[in-house]
Order: structure tokens, then sequence, then C-alpha cells
């Protein structure tokens, strides 16, 4: 009624309404050390679960023996997929509807593949007992290289799918294939680049985990599991193992971090929900880091060709892309299930490009299964790195100004909604306005001259200016193109307000960190002139929650957080009911005031009552026309997807020595519309910039020619820590999305997708006037002084 709250109006009512940097209420708990992890929960009798894992990438079982394991003192079982066959659960579906094995079948796929579980009395004893199964292995060759593995003569990886013939996994394409070829045709410039997206792992602090607790008193089984999504965990879990829906309680308490890491199911929560069914016994199983690396969803993988074609002086007229993208042993990307690539469909990024068109193929290799969306909305992350580089590379070519090129191409905010050459939906954006603002905190003018200078006096250091304009999409659904295993991508809040006055809030996405308990709160304060403070949010257990599709891909704000503020617009509605018998005044005559939070009577700001004084006449004193109580739930189906943006600025010094990069400045403008909590919005922005960092710099699972990860653990993995991150200049712009409710959009993921191809077009820039258009990530100092030599500028 009041148009929803304005662009950077602080409510400012003392209640920690939108805009407030209202304290995360959850820290309490997390910083005394009282946060609930799946590994803090204990329970009377409960078993330990330890999995067996291959140590081969490829190769076929003969016979595995139990029975020294066994003999162990206090081992209790040991389960192979044969056990589990007579309960039907010797395989469960991917999210993309492929088949993988819970326990190995009959051939393993990749190295630390679970093989067999050893279930014992205590954790020490199930890692006994796992050193004594004895697994007989016929070694085959593997391929971990997704080019080899389309070659003729690789092995077969998925013999396990009736006729298949070679590892070929799927083929996608996207816009008009002919059309695009003719724009390159004519084009006055076109360029081409090489660049591969890295495996990457999401490394969230908690690895993954699971307590299954099958109680045959209720016939109920319940799963405290490292869950994102709960919801579709449970009726995957319904759906799997044949226990009806409601006999099945998902319960994902404190998580520590997810990224998509937790978005899959995998084998180990399965084998302890089973085990625990099978033994009666809660069964815990929590995996260590190197298993967590080695074995579950990885990211990424993208090796990609990009092109443009443009004119002289510098429109961009086509982009086209080809990839080949290695999807491991089992096609088990988390995507929407109509979305096989993902969103990477928008790599025409925050440019108005008429023409574009992009093909994908896909391979199976002896890897671990996974394309998770690592804080990154399916996707999204490779195409804004492609559209990114590639800019940054015709620039180069025509002898452009970075800033000045992109200026050119932006979709002009006018043009919103704007409609891409690939079919996508932009909501709304002032791309120029974000790159404008960065440009002027980092001091741009000052810093090319700086950076002139140092080449003309053949400085030790050469200067690098990287810029990345990108954009996101975030918010999956709408349901009617976006489902994860068909259940459309909804997602849901119910709100209660008690007789006393406060709130409980109930949301179907799932916290790992991001400050939910807050900025929910914070939301339905705003909504309904309470204090953040009377609100209560719960979120993570399917017994209590309304349904939802879970926390990934930025998607809370979106959606959840929509359906949070027109929840709270159905309790508002029938408050008014409520505050006109109190006023005895008529409904229509109620009006509410964003500012005061009270309802009153048009015309009569002094006869009003509050949300306290309604929630007691909710219970006390309802109108007849009314049910008593005060509460509201609402489903929201997006109408479309929110498209965050920002302009990021990476300065770096480039030791010409040692390849050594040093970050100089590092400034990040983002826009996500309408902001609920700055604060923890600049937390969310910090922590995706170091992993930006981190992607950029560091991390890279790698592989050798036997199929061993050689990048699988923390010693070999590296991430970055306080002393690689440099100080961030973060800054902002209000670009509210039109169709959500609160004019809000998605952050979290922003700072990830949006620094990598920043920092490597820095890099590059400091060499670009020798001749060098590109470095792989991660830009280890090695890397970096390869290409240094090559252009002649080592020293
Ligand atoms: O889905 P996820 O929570 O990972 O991502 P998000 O929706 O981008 O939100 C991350 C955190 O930033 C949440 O606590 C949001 O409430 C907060 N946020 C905000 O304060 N204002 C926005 N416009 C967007 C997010």
């Amino acid at each position: 009624e009041d148009g929803g709250p304005q662009p950077e109006k602080h409510c400012g009512h003392g209640r920690g309404g939108m805009g407030e940097d209202v304290k995360r209420k959850e820290d309490q708990r997390f910083i005394t050390g009282r946060g609930n992890y799946v590994d803090d929960i204990k329970k009377p009798d409960m078993l330990h679960c330890e999995i067996v894992r291959s140590p081969h990438a490829h190769a076929r079982i003969e016979n595995i023996d139990k029975s020294r394991a066994l003999d162990v003192d206090g081992v209790v079982a040991v389960l192979t997929a044969d056990d589990l066959r007579e309960y039907d659960l010797a395989t469960m579906p991917t999210l993309m509807a492929d088949t993988q094995d819970v326990l190995v079948n009959d051939k393993v796929k990749f190295q630390s593949q679970e093989v067999a579980a050893v279930i014992a009395t205590d954790r020490y004893t199930a890692k006994d007992g796992a050193q004594k199964v004895v697994v007989d292995y016929d070694v085959l060759e593997p391929v971990v290289d997704a080019e080899a593995s389309l070659e003729d003569d690789a092995p077969l990886i998925r013999d396990d799918i009736e006729d298949k013939e070679d590892n070929h996994c799927l083929d996608w394409e996207t816009g008009d294939e002919e059309a695009t070829a003719e724009a390159f045709e004519e084009a006055d410039v076109t360029v081409t680049e090489d660049m591969l997206y890295q495996r990457l792992h999401p490394a969230p602090i908690e690895t993954c985990g699971a307590v299954g607790d099958y109680d045959p008193g209720k016939d109920k089984l319940t799963v405290h599991m490292t869950s994102q999504a709960p919801h579709i965990h449970r009726t995957l879990f319904a759906q799997v193992s044949g226990i009806p829906e409601h006999k099945i309680r998902i319960v994902s308490p404190d998580v520590g971090g997810g990224f998509g890491n937790k978005v899959p199911i995998y084998p180990g929560y399965v084998v302890a929900a089973a085990a625990s069914y099978v033994l009666e016994q809660p069964v815990k199983w929590v995996e260590e880091r190197s298993e967590n690396i080695q074995s579950t969803g990885f990211a990424r993988d993208y090796d990609m060709t990009g092109e443009l074609a443009a004119t002289d002086d510098g429109e961009i007229l086509a982009v086209r892309t080809d990839v080949l993208a290695d999807h491991g042993a089992y096609n088990a990307v988390a995507q929407p299930s109509k979305f096989p690539a993902g969103f990477f469909n928008i790599f025409t990024g925050s440019y108005d490009i008429d023409t574009a068109y992009g093909s994908l193929t896909a391979a199976y290799t002896n890897t671990a299964p996974g394309g998770v969306a690592y804080r990154c909305s399916f996707r999204v992350t490779e195409a804004v790195y492609l559209i990114e580089r590639m800019v940054k590379v015709l620039a180069d070519e025509l002898g452009m100004d970075p800033a000045e090129i992109r200026r050119k191409n932006f979709i002009q905010p006018e043009q919103f909604p704007y409609e891409s050459s690939t079919g996508w939906n932009y909501d709304s954006g002032d791309y120029e306005g974000a790159l404008d603002k960065a440009l002027e905190m980092a001091d741009y003018d000052h810093y090319r001259e700086e950076q002139q200078r140092r080449i003309d006096e053949d400085a030790d250091k050469l200067l690098g200016i990287g810029i990345s304009s990108f954009t996101e999409v975030v918010g999956a659904g709408p349901g009617k193109t976006c489902d994860i295993a068909g259940v459309e991508m909804f997602d849901s809040a119910e709100i209660r307000v008690h007789p006393t006055g406060n709130a409980t809030v109930r949301v179907g996405v799932q916290t790992q960190g991001q400050g939910h308990e807050t900025t929910f709160a914070q939301i339905v304060a705003e909504e309904l002139g309470m204090d953040v403070e009377d609100i209560t949010v719960e979120h993570g257990d399917t017994d209590t929650d309304p349904y939802g599709l879970g926390t990934y891909g930025s998607r809370s704000t979106p959606v959840a957080g929509a359906a949070a503020a027109v929840a709270s617009r159905k309790v508002r509605e029938k408050a008014k009911a409520i505050a006109a018998n109190e006023l005895e005044a008529a409904e229509e005559d109620i009006t509410w005031d964003r500012e005061s939070g009270e309802f009153h009577v048009a015309g009569a700001p002094d006869r009003s009552v509050t949300i306290t004084e309604i929630a007691a006449g909710a219970y006390m004193n309802h109108p007849s026309s009314e049910e008593p109580g005060l509460e509201a739930v609402n489903y929201y189906d997006p109408p479309e997807m929110t498209y965050p943006f920002g302009s990021y600025i990476v300065i770096v010094e480039v030791d010409r020595e040692t390849g050594e990069v040093e970050f100089e400045k590092f400034v990040a403008v983002d826009d996500c519309g309408n902001r609920i909590n700055p604060m923890i919005i600049e937390g969310q922005i910090h922590g995706g910039l170091a992993q930006g960092i981190g992607t950029a710099m560091l991390e890279h699972v790698t592989f050798d020619d036997n199929g061993n990860v050689t990048g699988g653990d923390f010693m070999n993995y590296l991430l970055p820590t306080s002393m690689e991150i440099p100080n961030f200049e973060t800054g902002h712009t209000v670009t509210p999305s039109p169709h959500h409710p609160i004019g809000a959009k998605g952050v979290g993921e922003s700072p990830t997708v949006g620094s990598p191809p920043a920092i490597v077009n820095a890099v590059v820039d400091a060499m670009s006037h020798a001749g060098i258009t590109h470095v792989e990530m991660p830009m280890t100092p090695d890397t970096v002084w390869a290409k240094l030599d090559e252009a002649g500028l080592a020293t």
C-alpha cells in the first residue's frame, strides 16, 4: 500500500528493519561455542560409520572380504553394495537423473569412490575396521582428462549404461549459430582466446556428515545432515528408500559453510540412514577433509574458447563460445534439471550484443562427480569469466581502454527490462553508474599514468589494472522453467505472531552462515512494524518448516525473502481487521504507517494501535468476521530471476624477477537492489572476494595419469589465508529489482563470480603492452613468470 521500502531509505525506526546494520543474532551462539553442527549431535547407543574408499580411479572389484574387519572388537557391521541391494539402495539418482552407486556395485569409477562401510561403536574402531576390509581390484586404465576421454580408444567408463560405447555425456547449445557466424564474417575485428576455468572444490570449514536415526517405535527415520536443501533431500530420500515422506524428517542444524558442496546427496548420507534403519541404532558419518575434497561435488572444470566480433571502434557485434565440460564419473551436476549447462547462457554479460551462440560438450572421466554451483548461480561464474576476459582481449586488440570499451557496449538503464540475445530477461541495471563509481574509487587515471611510467622506466615491478563489470542471475525459479528433481523452484515463509506480540518465522531455505536469522527477521520487522529482537527465525527442519528448495545460487533473498515480505503483508491485512475492531472504526479506514509501524484511523493518527496490541486482540478479542490467531504462509514463485551486478577494479604489481603478484588496490562496487543489512552484505562481499582470490591465484584440483588426486588435501589444494587477502574498498549503488516485493536482489555470490576475471585481467594488463593476452588460473608465480618470459619481460 505504501510502495514497499524505498531505496537507501534507512528505516531508522530503531526497530532493525530494512537497511539497518543489525548485529547478527546467530553470532552470540557461534562465538561462544554454542553452535550445534552435525558432528555435535550425540545420541544414546550411537554407532559410527567409516567409509572404505578405492585407492584406484578405475578398477573392477573382484572380491570384498569383510571377515577381518568383523573380527575387530567393536565393529558391528560391514556393508557393501550386496547388502544395500537387499533394500534396493545399491544405487541412487543424482540431481540430473543419472544413477550413481551408493557403494561400488561392480566397477570403481574414480579414486576415493565409496566401496564399503564399516559400522562400529566408536569412530576409531570404525577406522581400524575399515583398514581391515580386504578388497581385490582388477585395475583398469583410467582417463582423467575430458579431451582424452572423448578419443576413440579411451577406456569406457560408464559400462553400466546400456549400449554406451563412449564417454560422451551430453551436448548443449544456445543462441543463433548461423546469425552469429554471419556477424563474425562481416566484422572488422575478431578475437579468440582459450581459457580453462579449472576444477575447484568448494571448501566449507565443516565437511559433510549425517546422523541417521531410525526409530522403530514411531517407524520414523530422522536424518540430521549437512544439507543446503533439507526438503528436497527429504523428497529424494523418500523416493530412493521407499519410506513414505511423512515418515522421514531431515534436520539441517547449524551448517559450517556450504558453497554448493552440500546441495547433492552423497553416499555417506544414504549409508548412515540405511545403517540406522537396518541396525535400529543411530549411526553417525562425518567425512574427513581429504574425503570431502576427493569425493564430493567439485565445481567448474569448463575448458572454454571465447570469440568476439566487433567493429573497428569497439562495438561488440557477436559473441561465440565452445566449451568442453568435465562432469566426472556421473552426471551429478547440481543445476535446475532443464539447464544441463546451468545458467551459462548469460555469457553475453552486461553488454548489448545482438547475436550470440554457445555450444558445449560434456564428458565422463574417472574423476569425482560434480559440477556444483560453488558460490555461484549455476555456471554463471564461468559465463562471467568468459565475457569479462574476452572484453579485455578485444580492448587490447583494438588498443582501447578497457573501461571505455565496456561503457560503449553496456546495456543502458532505459533498455530494462532487457531480453538478451540468448533469451534471458534482465530486470534492472545501471552498469555505467557502478563502473564510474569504481573508477573513481580506484583513482583509475592516476594508476594508468603510473603504469605507463613503469613501462617507460623499465621498472622491476609492472603495474596491471583489471576491470570486471559483471552481471549475475540469481533467485531461481520461476517454477515453470526451474526445478530440482522435478520439484518447482519456489520458496516459502510462514509467520506466526504470538499473543504477547512477538513472532516466529519459518523459512524453506537453510542458512550456512549468511546471517538468515537476522536478515529474515529484518524483513518481517520492516513489513510489520515489529522490533527485530521480537522475531525468531527457524529453518532446516522438515517437520516444522514450510517446503522450500533450499539455499544456493543466492536464491534466499530473491525467493524466500520475497515470501517473507508477502507473508508479512498477509499478516498486515488481517491485522487491519483486528485494528478496526480495536479502534472501533471501519476496516477500510485503517492505514498502516511504515515509519511508526502503527495502524491508525485515516486522518486521526492519534487513534492508533501497535502490532503488539493487535496480536493481543487476535487471540483475546478477535473480531467475529475473522478467525482467531495471527499468522500467514506464503509460497513464492518468482516471476523472474533478479540480476545483481557490479564493477570490480583490481590493481596489481607483477614482479618481473619472481612472477609474484601483489595487490595494490582492490575496489568492489556492488548493486544488489535494496539492501536489507549493509553490514552483512559487506561481510558477504569480503568472504566472496577472498574465494575469488583463491580461484584466481591458488586453487586447482589436479590428477596424475593414474587417476590419483594430486590436489586432494589442504597441503596441495591451497586456500587463501589472511596473508593473501588485501584490504578491500567496497562501494555500492542501488538499483531495485522492479518485480521483487522489497526490491532486493541476491548478493552472496557476486564477489566470487565477479572477481576472478578482474584479477586475471589485471595480471594480463601488466603484460599486455608486450603482447600477452591470457594467463591461466591459478596464477601461481611460476605460471606468471613463464608469461613474463614469453613476453621478454622477465628479469
Ligand atoms: O541465498 P544466500 O543467503 O546465500 O544469498 P543472498 O540471498 O544473496 O543473501 C546473503 C545474505 O545477504 C543474507 O543474509 C541476505 O539477507 C543478505 N542480503 C541483504 O542484506 N540484502 C540484499 N539485497 C541481499 C542479501
